[in-house]
């Protein structure tokens, strides 16, 4: 444990016995040391990116995912360029400058409807970045959309254990996925990777392998949530990954990779009623609301009861100034790029 405290870098075995043994008192100091890290990088302001889910339609068939192609009783929707122009728009009034396009692996998405969209996007909004979320493609599409204004793309590894993470996605491969992440970064976005803690059996040395992973591939983003189960899905049964897991996870991406951009996640907000608050007070700095149309929003369920997806939820931007100020930070409209990224040398930047 003390070695986490004096930079000195963790193997395997010793991030296993840290995570075995944590208790209220190591946990605490955990938590505080990765908020201190976060608050030294990047202040206690916090990011806020509008989420649009903008097609549940997916070829794919993840283990745990709501979404995934099985599942015959989701209602699926797809929103046009048109609507998701709309929710920009609507976005950009509210003070985005960050727009996070998330769908299912639908390839009615062509790379060209793709490119013209984030275009459009640029070309309305050139002082906001975008983020794409839309799974696995091809070098070229990648390459296009980034040419074509993509600032960002969001692309989870899940998991590092190879063996679990074939054993959840009988559609894609361990090693793509790797490769679609190192795809992305030798394009230039900024890349977000990240993973489920609590998933069906995971161990605390695959965990051990998601930082290590983490520190080697050194993402721009990391998104960490816990496992939830869908009650569609084959993992119905399954229980939860646990809150404080999570937390800790989230801690130590922080101090594994103290200039990623860490977002408070939803799912971490839907396993506890101040799972995003304590996020944040264990070095998270982003949120992401939902800026989706209030109709489609309920059938954009990966995991069972997610928030923010009822009438509520219009008022997810004041709901979450409050929230985030009630928590000690306050929110930061601007793009917020990640450190890691706006520190590399400048013929490596999109900008
Ligand atoms: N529980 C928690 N997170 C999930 N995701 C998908 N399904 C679930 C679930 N059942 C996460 C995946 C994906 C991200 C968009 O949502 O990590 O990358
Ligand atoms: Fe959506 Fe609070 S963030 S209601």
């Amino acid at each position: 444990m003390e070695r986490l405290y004096t930079q000195e870098s963790l193997g395997s075995e010793e991030i296993v016995d840290l995570l075995g043994n944590l208790d209220q008192t190591s946990r605490k100091r955990l938590h505080t040391f990765a908020h201190q890290k976060r608050v030294a990088r990047y202040g206690t302001g916090v990011y806020l990116r509008g989420l649009i889910e903008f097609s549940n339609i997916c070829k794919q068939n993840c283990m745990y995912c709501g979404i995934r192609s099985a599942n015959k009783a989701v209602s699926r929707y797809r929103l046009k360029p048109e609507e998701i122009m709309d929710c920009c728009r609507e976005g950009y009034n509210l003070g985005y400058r960050t727009f996070v396009l998330q769908s299912g692996e639908d390839d009615w998405y062509t790379t060209d409807k793709l490119a013209g969209l984030v275009a459009d996007i640029k070309r309305h909004y050139p002082d906001s970045a975008v983020t794409l979320s839309i799974g696995e493609r091809d070098d070229e599409t990648y390459t296009r959309l980034f040419e074509a204004g993509a600032d960002r793309y969001l692309l989870r590894h899940e998991t590092a254990s190879s063996s679990l993470y074939e054993a959840l996605h009988p559609t894609m491969t361990f090693e793509n996925r790797r490769d679609r992440l190192r795809a992305l970064k030798a394009i230039g976005y900024q890349v977000g990777a990240g993973f489920m803690v609590g998933l069906p059996g995971q161990t605390n040395e695959d965990l051990a392998k998601d930082l290590l992973y983490l520190k080697e591939l050194n993402p721009d983003m990391v998104g960490i949530g816990p496992f939830l189960p869908h009650q569609a899905t084959p993992l119905k049964d399954e229980p939860a990954g646990t809150v404080e897991a999570t937390l800790d996870m989230i801690a130590l991406a922080r101090l594994f990779v103290p200039d990623a951009l860490i977002p408070a996640t939803t799912a971490l907000g839907t396993a506890h009623p101040y799972g995003r608050e304590l996020a944040l007070k264990a070095g998270a700095n982003v949120v992401m609301p939902n800026l989706s149309p209030l109709s489609v929003r309920p059938k954009y369920t990966l995991y069972d009861n997610k928030i923010c997806t009822g009438d509520e939820s219009a008022q997810c931007r004041f709901c979450l100034d409050q929230r985030i100020e009630g928590a000690g930070f306050h929110v930061d409209m601007g793009r917020g790029d990640s450190l890691n990224w706006l520190s590399r040398p400048p013929g490596e930047q999109a900008v």
